[in-house]
């Protein structure tokens, strides 16, 4: 957020980069490094790395998101220094320019705030659109489409396992229910049903948001796309290069943590196999778990739930 200029003036509602400062610490970005933003949204961080890279520098980046790859093409046509690619950063490894070696990676993981904003996108139970929430509109199955396909049993372990939602099968009963009456197309729709059958609680949180989160990571594999970037990009890392990461749920965290405990620490021994032999670390833990501070919370609440964590290749 700090000194970063608005990625395009008139763009509509803008995203705050959510640990701007932190990350550039975490990045210490060379001047004639190579470094990926795997997750340009509207390109504030990026421009943070761009603004520390000398002539010699190169930013790759990439989004899933045909909206922010159409900014990031702006800022390419105006930055030779500036490389674009669509698609998930899971596949960075099968594009030669982040194979040919980096010397940062980073990863500010969801969805942005324009993403968020814009009903017509149909991420938000809060705003009434299309039941869509792709990232990348342009392929896969939007979440009506899977909504009217899934059987009740798969819609309820997609809400209990990546939304922790205890209603899952009561939501997902009524789902399959309303769907027998009528296709459930808008998330008006959606988040009306959930709130017709789960109690609304202490009422800080609408009765839907755990649900809509459920499906939305699900929609866009979110998880599975976080495990494999991580792998492509500790490959295609240099000595020296830095992996920054932030999460925004502990799903999400709980992967990286473990991401880099693992090439990080030998696992620890136990009675059966108490010496682990020929461990050779290949990341060094450089921040552990970073949160925003008060300042920022205070002015964007969306950071509260953020965690940076920042690893090294040895
Ligand atoms: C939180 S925003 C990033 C904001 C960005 N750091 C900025 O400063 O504007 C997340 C972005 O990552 C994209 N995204 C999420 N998962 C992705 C993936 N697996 N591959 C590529 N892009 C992804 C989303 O489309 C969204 O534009």
């Amino acid at each position: 957020m700090t000194g970063v200029a608005g990625p395009r003036d008139a763009a509509p509602p803008s995203h705050l980069p959510v640990m701007w400062a932190q990350c550039m610490d975490g990045l210490r970005v060379r001047r004639d490094g190579r470094y990926l933003d795997g997750t340009f949204g509207r390109g504030g961080h990026a421009r943070g790395v761009l603004d520390r890279l000398g002539p010699e520098g190169r930013l790759l980046v990439m989004d899933k998101d045909p909206e922010a790859i159409a900014i990031a093409r702006e800022l390419a046509a105006a930055d030779a220094r500036v490389a674009v690619r669509h698609a998930s950063f899971a596949s960075l490894g099968e594009w030669d320019e982040a194979a040919a070696g980096l010397d940062g990676v980073l990863l500010d993981l969801g969805v942005s705030s324009p993403q968020l904003d814009v009903a017509a996108r149909g991420f938000s139970f809060g705003k009434d659109g299309p039941l869509d929430m792709r990232m990348d509109p342009t392929s896969g199955e939007s979440a009506a489409q899977w909504l009217a396909r899934a059987d009740e049993r798969e819609i309820a372990d997609v809400l209990w396992t990546l939304g922790e939602e205890r209603m899952s099968r009561r939501i997902a009963r009524a789902i399959v229910a309303r769907r027998g009456e009528a296709p459930i197309e808008r998330t008006g729709q959606l988040a009306e049903l959930i709130a017709s059958v789960v109690p609304r609680g202490d009422g800080k949180i609408h009765p839907a948001t755990r649900s809509f989160q459920a499906i939305r990571i699900f929609i866009n594999r979110e998880l599975e796309d976080l495990g494999r970037g991580l792998d492509a990009a500790l490959s295609a890392l240099r000595p020296g290069g830095r992996l920054a990461v932030i999460s925004f749920h502990s799903l999400e965290d709980r992967i990286v943590k473990q991401f880099i405990a693992r090439h990080a620490k030998a696992p620890a021994g136990n009675r059966r196999m108490p010496v682990v032999q020929d461990f050779t670390p290949v990341l060094r833990d450089v921040s552990g778990a970073l949160r925003a501070d008060a300042a920022e919370v205070a002015a964007n609440p969306r950071s509260r739930s953020a965690v940076l964590r920042v690893a090294e290749k040895l």
